[in-house]
């Protein structure tokens, strides 16, 4: 392999889906942490962003990632609402997905904001897989934690098994009726062509392994071009949450999708009125696996690239908006950047 892995970035993941079919809890999973317990009245109600490095990634999907197969440096999920209220929330998070995960109950099947979330994906033509979560849920189903589904299916009564599919080959049909040849995901061939369907359960873990190892091979086989960045060039993202921080005043959480940002940079963020142009005071990143929405200890940082979920600290942040860009200024034209941000 001749590439220079640090000029490939972190594909970002964007997690979509309806109300409830498990979007928080399957993060939660891969994370190895309970971000849902912190959520008023248990519904997502901003944008999150976690990185997985490639490590994680491995050691939880075993056998099915050997990280020497692999030169992407993890995941970048992106966790969204499902609440039929917050629409925007979900085309920002579809808007900043390379490649994404519809999760689907399977007991609940399509839902309005599934077909909402396939919309998304739809115009953005972002490649996909669907997560068919809550496998556990089948009655009389045996459950065997963090398995990967062929040993889990393996273990499973026959009645089980052709219960599940059943439920399996209704989400199938419904991803056809709305245009999308899918099939279940080790029958899929070329995952450009068709969308594969991965049978999980964020509460025992069961096809995270699988789950993780498709997004992974997907995203190396598929998307490995488009990861090709500058990262030392100007850093470029988009504003997740505009937040008060002890000691810092008003900051924002962006992700920041191209480039890097440093903690000299003069940066340039969309504002209410007029863009904002203003000198980073302080860049914040979350520990790996932690939720930039409710991380509490942040690491102060010189640089960061592309693409990682951080907190930047600066004046006369106030007037920033959640969805607004950002854009690092460097050695380019200020003005030419002012343009850049009001025409986004
Ligand atoms: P929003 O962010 O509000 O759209 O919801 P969400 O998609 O993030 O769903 P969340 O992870 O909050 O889960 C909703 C409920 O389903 C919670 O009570 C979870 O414990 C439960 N749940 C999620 N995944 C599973 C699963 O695989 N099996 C079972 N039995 N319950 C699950
Ligand atoms: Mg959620």
């Amino acid at each position: 392999d001749t590439h220079d892995p640090t000029s490939l970035r972190t594909p970002i993941v964007a997690v979509l889906g309806h109300v409830d079919h498990g979007k928080t809890s399957l993060l939660d999973k891969i994370r190895g942490s309970a971000v849902i317990e912190g959520e008023a009245g248990a519904i997502t109600q901003h944008i999150g962003a976690t990185a997985v490095p490639l490590d994680v990634v491995s050691s939880i999907a075993g056998e099915l990632v050997d990280p020497d197969d692999f030169d992407l440096p993890g995941l970048l999920f992106i966790d969204t609402p499902g609440h039929h209220s917050f629409t925007t929330l979900r085309s920002r998070g579809g808007a900043l997905a390379d490649i994404a995960i519809l999760v689907v109950d399977v007991n609940d099947g399509f839902q309005p904001q599934t077909l909402e979330a396939l919309d998304i994906l739809r115009r953005s033509e972002t490649p996909f897989i669907v997560a068919a979560n809550k496998i556990d849920t089948v009655p009389g189903w045996n459950e065997n934690e963090n398995s990967p589904i062929n040993d889990t299916y393996e273990s499973q009564s026959d009645r089980v098994t052709s219960r599940l599919d059943e439920k399996l080959y209704e989400i199938i049909g419904n991803l056809s009726d709305e245009g999308f040849s899918a099939d279940l995901y080790w029958r899929v061939q070329n995952f450009q062509r068709n969308v594969g369907v991965v049978p999980v359960s964020a509460m025992t873990g069961e096809g995270v392994p699988d789950l993780l190892a498709v997004m992974m091979g997907l995203s190396q086989r598929y998307m490995k071009e488009e990861m090709e960045i500058d990262v030392a060039g100007p850093g470029v993202g988009t504003v997740l949450e505009v937040k008060e921080e002890k000691g810092f005043g008003k900051t924002i959480d962006i992700v920041l999708y191209d480039g890097t940002i440093r903690a000299d940079d003069t940066i340039v963020v969309g504002g209410q009125n007029d863009p904002i142009v203003t000198e980073v005071r302080a860049l914040l990143q979350p520990r790996p696996l932690a939720e930039i929405r409710t991380e509490s200890r942040f690491e102060k940082v010189d640089e960061v690239s592309a693409a990682a979920g951080i907190k930047v600290a600066a004046p006369e942040l106030g007037d920033a908006m959640a969805g607004a860009p950002v854009r690092v200024v460097r050695d380019r034209d200020l003005d030419d950047v002012i343009d850049e941000v009001e025409a986004e």
